[in-house]
């Protein structure tokens, strides 16, 4: 039986691509959700839905109540999502309000949303890679946009609460998440325009598995706040992983070899703290680059 059995469990941005998927997950696992969005959605099924947003105190407030684990994922979800200063403002407040509330509270688990894009790497207007191969949690980050800026802001909030309250903080860096078709299509995309995908390391993630990180990030033995790189082991480009660095990252430092299609990511911490690895990856030939 799953330690969130009979659990109430309060989900942001619950009516989400990642939210629907996380709750439906929450519910086959019996936790007991409570659901805050600012929208309603027909596939949303949750034990109490608390329509408000995320800036609110008196709506968050309402939406904790009896609460024992959090995951946030509410927030404007793409730099083109809004303003600037909506974008920016909506996903830090946000994430401040949700976790000091859950903080003073005294719940003591929480996941948020980060986003690869925490690195600001991305949606850098400069010409710009990963600063070296695998990417870690470690690696120097370099931010010229809003949404970046928002991700790297909201882990920072994550260690403030969690050393100001002690709630442990599970921030996940997720890449693209979407649904098996539409990853499909991105990796035909993929294979016609490799050198797209070099700035997110031609990762991905099935939307069922993000729900599946979530789900440890509740369960696993985290402690203090965390960020944690999560993706398919694999890549969406059907090309070796050391093919596509020679060609499109020579200059970039590999501090090892990568196998097949390996993920040029670091996945350590994923897969020694929460246990962490894909179920849903893509089944991709490996075709020889031509360039
Ligand atoms: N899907 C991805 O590829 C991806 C990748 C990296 C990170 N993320 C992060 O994961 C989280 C979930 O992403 P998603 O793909 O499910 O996005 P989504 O846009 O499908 O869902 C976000 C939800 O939050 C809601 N929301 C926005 N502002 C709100 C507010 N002020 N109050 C209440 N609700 C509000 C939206 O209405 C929406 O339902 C986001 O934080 C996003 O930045 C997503």
């Amino acid at each position: 039986m799953s330690a969130l059995a009979g659990r109430r469990v309060l989900v942001t941005g619950a009516a989400g691509r990642i939210g629907l998927a996380t709750v439906e997950r929450l519910n086959e696992l019996g936790a007991v959700v409570t659901a805050l969005t600012n929208i309603e959605h027909p596939d949303l099924k949750a034990d109490r839905i608390v329509i408000g947003d995320t800036r609110s105190e008196a709506d968050v407030a309402r939406a904790l109540e009896d609460a024992e684990y959090v995951v946030h994922l509410a927030a404007l979800a793409h730099p083109s999502a809004g303003t600037p200063y909506d974008v920016f403002s909506i996903n830090v407040v946000s994430t401040f309000n949700v976790l000091a509330q859950a903080g003073a509270l005294g719940i003591d688990r929480a996941v948020i949303a980060s986003s690869i894009n925490a690195t600001g790497v991305p949606f850098n207007p400069h010409e710009i890679t990963p600063p070296a191969f695998p990417w870690d949690e470690q690696a120097p980050v370099d931010i010229a946009d809003p949404y970046s800026l928002s991700k790297q802001t909201d882990e920072n909030t994550a260690r403030m609460a969690w050393r100001r309250w002690g709630i442990d903080v599970a921030a996940f860096r997720f890449p693209h998440v979407n649904s098996s078709d539409v990853l499909e299509r991105m990796a035909d995309h993929a294979r016609r325009k490799p050198a797209g995908g070099l700035r997110e390391a031609w990762s991905y993630l099935d939307t069922r598995d993000a729900a599946y990180a979530i789900e440890l990030g509740l369960t696993a033995p985290v402690s203090g706040a965390q960020v944690f790189f999560v993706a398919a082991g694999t890549t969406i480009a059907p090309y070796e992983t050391e093919a596509l660095l020679d060609t499109f990252a020579p200059d970039v430092p590999r501090s090892r070899r990568f196998a097949g299609r390996e993920v040029p990511i670091d996945l350590t911490a994923a897969r020694t703290v929460l246990g962490f690895e894909a179920q849903h990856e893509l089944d991709l030939p490996t075709l020889d680059l031509e360039h």
